[in-house]
């Protein structure tokens, strides 16, 4: 059974009882500031959190949906039947990831994250103080820079949100730094068409190197997808009183849009597994009487509509549950 409701609420209160210290006024004024400065899509030169009060309001605004859509990933991935015991979160920030795989795997012993930013760390190590897993409760906040990360290995390597501040270089280096450390890559971008293309490259670079594809892409040819068109999927989640008021939004919750590729390495045995083989849901499914229409991506390298009727019995059944981002029943 799925620890992601658990880890969420968690994660929640962890984040109301620290943003409970801070001024209302400067968290919304620097909450402002990373909007805009996330809009512009352009290399950092400088580190963007570049404050604790940026921090803070990063892991207000922001932690909750990049935690959102790493466990819709992580799902996914462990769905193919992995089961990590080690997770290295690079430009892992407030550990968004970290916790995200806490909650999906419970196989997980050991967590470490790294990033450029000690204040970012630090608030990572004291939102975890009272987390649910002990992997994650013991997790290890260190600081380093892309390029020169620790000689470390792990099962699982995450990289989330992380390549959009980088420019084309540095993000090829990251993900060869990644695949030399992990045994499994899961690189996740904003699903935007920006996103979208930085995480092409990055398949692009796993499949040059042999690694399998463990999704989203039910297949290893070029992404079929019309030119104008991107991969992106979304994750539902609440949003808190503090979020509503920081946002200056007014529903109580937001889709998180995003983009991911995961694969594991030559030596790992990606196991055949149900959904392995299946088509990917790529819009959220159409469900008429009788029958569900969906647009997916499917084994055989291509993309399209899809119907699946009430005559298709149990087939049927598991459509109506199926949802945009799922693997196609
Ligand atoms: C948008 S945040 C994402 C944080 C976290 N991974 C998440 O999903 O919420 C990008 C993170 O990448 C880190 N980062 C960017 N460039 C870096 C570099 N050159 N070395 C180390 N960390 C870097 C930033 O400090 C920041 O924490």
């Amino acid at each position: 059974m799925s620890r992601t409701p658990e880890h969420a609420a968690a994660l929640r209160s962890a984040l109301a009882r620290t943003a409970s210290g801070a001024d209302a006024g400067e968290l919304a004024r620097a909450t402002e500031a990373l909007v805009a400065r996330y809009r512009s899509v352009a290399p950092a030169s400088a580190p963007i959190l570049a404050s604790r009060v940026r921090v803070a309001a990063y892991a207000s605004y922001r932690m909750p949906a990049t935690h959102a859509a790493l466990a819709r990933v992580l799902d996914a991935v462990a769905a193919r039947g992995l089961a990590p015991r080690s997770l290295l979160d690079l430009g892992g920030g407030t550990g968004a990831a970290a916790w995200a795989a806490a909650g999906v795997f419970a196989s997980l012993e050991s967590i470490t994250v790294l990033d450029q930013v000690e204040d970012a760390l630090a608030l990572g190590r004291v939102l975890v103080a009272d987390a649910p897993s002990p992997a994650l409760a013991g997790a290890t906040f260190r600081r380093a820079f892309a390029g020169a990360w620790p000689d470390l290995e792990a099962d699982l390597v995450t990289v989330s949100y992380v390549l959009s501040e980088l420019d084309e270089r540095q993000q090829d280096t990251l993900v060869s730094d990644a695949m030399r450390r992990g045994r499994t890559v899961v690189v996740a971008e904003p699903g935007t068409p920006d996103g979208y293309a930085r995480v092409l490259r990055v398949r692009a670079a796993l499949l040059a190197a042999g690694w399998t594809l463990l999704g989203p892409c039910p297949h290893e040819a070029d992404c079929p997808l019309a030119p104008g068109d991107w991969c992106h999927f979304a994750a539902r989640l609440e949003r808190s009183a503090e979020h509503r008021r920081l946002k200056g939004a007014e529903l109580s919750y937001e889709d998180e849009k995003f983009s991911w590729v995961a694969a594991a390495s030559p030596g790992v045995v990606a196991p055949r597994q149900e959904g392995a083989t299946s088509g990917r849901i790529l819009r959220h499914p159409l469900k008429r009487k009788g029958f569900v229409e969906f647009q997916a991506c499917r084994p055989d390298g291509t993309a399209g509509r899809e119907v699946i009727s009430k005559k298709a019995g149990e087939r049927y059944r598991r459509a109506r549950d199926a949802e945009w981002g799922d693997t196609l029943p």
